[in-house]
């Protein structure tokens, strides 16, 4: 079977939300069918901005291990497994580093951008600027032909496939050069109508009951130009009519809610009912699969332990190979 490589991982930010779920983990759970897969928690690149502060990083990992097996990490077809745990990605990065010119590393934008962004850490560390190094190490050590990522993480492929090509050129075919995934995904919005984020306070997690989730729909931001139930609204700004793009079926959206908003036939109220009744079924099992997940940490540990020893032989591999072409 020569289906192509698929590698991707996150950083431990702590519960998944349904920007992620749209965003990444459904993509994932599409790939983890049709590729031959690899996911995985990077908790050493938490590291790169979080080490003065270490305490929430094990805490956020396993919250976002229940969160990626709740929603369909299927793991009989894709290891998952834990960045920390596979010290053949640090050898590599280690190798790696030795041939990675620093000024790819200092002109990479989002280097500059985060630095600029996060000024209240000390962002001039080693670690930091070889970020994408590390993440280079953890792409080339699967030979990953593909790596689903958002459009913020192409600087950072650019730099793993010059890294890449460059060893090739300087030690022979081992490394393969891998491509982006960009997939299109649904605009996200969060319950104040911007872009999803856990530091807007505006997410609605995987981890929300059907009753969390029905308190954070229900006073969802609107088109702010409705004001009163007689106005007529328009669906195309409004954030709740982005979340019934996801999860209200077309026919019924184009035939009940958008018509039903423009003329004023439905209102908010009404509108955000057929969303909720949509949205709970789906989330539903979700939320049941990680509320049985989270009482079952021997199982999650299995499942770790089992991800990362399937893991361990393909990057031992590559390492091997890559050493045995530096002559090391
Ligand atoms: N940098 C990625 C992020 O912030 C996480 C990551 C680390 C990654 N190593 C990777 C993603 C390798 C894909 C492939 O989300
Ligand atoms: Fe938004 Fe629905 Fe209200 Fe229209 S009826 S403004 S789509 S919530």
């Amino acid at each position: 079977m020569s289906r192509g490589r698929v590698l991707s991982g996150m950083r431990p930010t702590g519960r998944l939300h349904l920007g992620h779920l749209f965003g990444a983990l459904d993509n994932w759970i599409r790939l983890q069918e049709e590729y031959d897969s690899y996911f995985f928690v990077a908790d050493w690149h938490a590291l790169t901005t979080e080490y003065a502060e270490t305490k929430g990083i094990r805490e956020n990992t396993r919250e976002m291990v229940l969160d990626m097996l709740a929603a369909g990490i299927d793991t009989s077809k894709a290891p998952l497994f834990l960045q920390s745990r596979l010290h053949e990605h640090a050898e590599l990065h280690l190798l790696l580093s030795m041939i990675t010119p620093v000024p790819w590393l200092e002109r990479n934008p989002t280097y500059k951008d985060q630095q600029q962004e996060l000024t209240t850490k000390d962002l001039s560390t080693y670690g930091f600027l070889g970020y994408p190094v590390l993440m280079a190490s953890d792409i080339l050590i699967y030979k990953a032909n593909y790596v689903p990522v958002g459009i913020d993480q192409v600087p950072h492929l650019e730099v793993t496939r010059e890294i890449a090509r460059r060893f090739n050129h300087l030690y022979g075919e081992v490394l393969v050069v891998p491509e982006a995934l960009l997939t299109e995904f649904p605009k996200v919005p969060g319950t104040d109508g911007r872009k999803m984020s856990k530091s807007y306070g505006n997410a609605i997690y995987l981890a929300d009951s059907p009753e969390q989730v029905t308190a954070k729909v229900k006073p969802m931001v609107t088109d702010p130009a409705r004001v009163r139930r007689s106005d007529p609204g328009n669906p195309d700004v409004c954030p709740v009519f982005d979340l019934h793009k996801i999860f209200t079926p077309k026919e019924e959206r184009d035939a009940i809610i958008d018509p039903g908003c423009r003329t004023a036939g439905i209102g908010c109220l009404d509108c955000k009912g057929v969303l909720l009744k949509h949205m709970l079924p789906a989330l539903q099992p979700i939320y049941e699969r990680r509320r049985e997940l989270a009482t079952r940490p021997d199982i999650v540990q299995e499942i770790l332990e089992d991800g990362c020893f399937r893991a361990k032989k393909v990057a031992g591999e590559t390492l091997a190979e890559a050493k045995e072409a530096m002559q090391i």
